[in-house]
């Protein structure tokens, strides 16, 4: 008799709304957090009855709703029940008032439905990228600055031992260095759209330089092993240049993210 009661007092309470099932879910989540997360909620250590994910909406449906079947939910059951009410009387926030109980009803009727993501953005997809851009191009940098030194180190040491084991490697270094910077370079212009113009041009086109100097001493590098001469000549210029070009560029870099004066002696 107490369950046709609610039955009846639920037909006359059916909504008045054009559209009933407006933010539906995300009423339904906010109930169940307010009136069952004492005892159902994740943070709860020990949850009632093993049940331990009350916010979950998508989770609840799946496991206690049969979608657009009030009767045959046992959610339902739980709520209207005569033994085990939920929530149970003694619970904090109370037991569900009527018009709780037709909302969770017309919850399950409407096809018990998960609260939306919020929706995805142009600007919060740009937001992202831009961050993880930002994130991979800290830890990229450090690639081509080792690389472009290392290149130049090696030149040097073959100017002293003309060795062609310290040239191969210098080449080795220079042709990573020209790939690495090509990344980094790619990663550094899409975080840089986050910042204003004026406090990043001045380190973008100088790692833009240091980019095309590295590209262009990795394309010669092989030709200047051959033939020597004005080409490898060539070679050291464009390894100096691009050495104190990314030398530059970092430090630029470092003051955009540390703030001026990140770099004292
Ligand atoms: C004061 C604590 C408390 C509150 C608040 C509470 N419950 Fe419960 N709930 C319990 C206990 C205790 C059980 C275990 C009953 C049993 O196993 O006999 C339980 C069991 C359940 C179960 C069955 C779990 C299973 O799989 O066996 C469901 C479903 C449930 N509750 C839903 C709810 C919902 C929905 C709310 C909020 C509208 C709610 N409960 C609020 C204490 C609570």
């Amino acid at each position: 008799m107490r369950r046709l009661g609610y039955l009846l007092v639920l037909a006359a309470l059916a909504p008045a709304q054009e559209d009933p099932s407006a933010g539906l879910p995300e009423q339904v989540g906010a109930l169940f957090a307010h009136k069952c997360s004492q005892c159902h909620g994740a943070d709860v250590v020990r949850p009632k009855g093993r049940f331990g994910y009350v916010e979950d909406l998508a989770r609840v449906a799946e496991t206690y709703v049969k979608p657009g079947d009030v009767e045959d939910s046992l959610l339902w059951w739980h709520l209207t029940g005569e033994q085990e009410l939920m929530p149970p009387k003694k619970a904090k926030n109370g037991p569900l008032a009527l018009d709780e109980l037709a909302l969770v009803r017309w919850w399950i009727l409407d096809g018990a439905k998960a609260p939306q993501a919020a929706p995805r953005t142009a600007a919060s997809d740009a937001d992202e990228g831009s961050s993880l851009a930002a994130r991979s191009h800290v830890l990229l940098v450090h690639f081509p600055i080792a690389l472009i030194v290392a290149a130049l180190l090696a030149e040097v040491l073959f100017m002293w031992r003309r060795s062609a084991g310290i040239c191969a490697t210098g080449r080795f270094c220079i042709v990573l260095a020209a790939l690495s910077a090509l990344l980094t370079a790619f990663t550094g212009w899409s975080a840089g759209e986050a910042w204003s113009p004026a406090r990043v041009d001045i380190h973008r086109w100088l790692a833009v330089a240091a980019l095309i100097t590295s590209v262009l001493a990795a394309l010669i590098s092989p030709l200047a092993s051959r033939q020597g001469g004005p080409v490898r000549h060539a070679y050291r210029l464009l390894l100096v240049a691009a050495a104190v070009l990314v030398m530059l560029a970092a430090h630029q870099g470092g003051m955009l993210v540390h703030g001026e004066g990140y770099f004292t002696l």
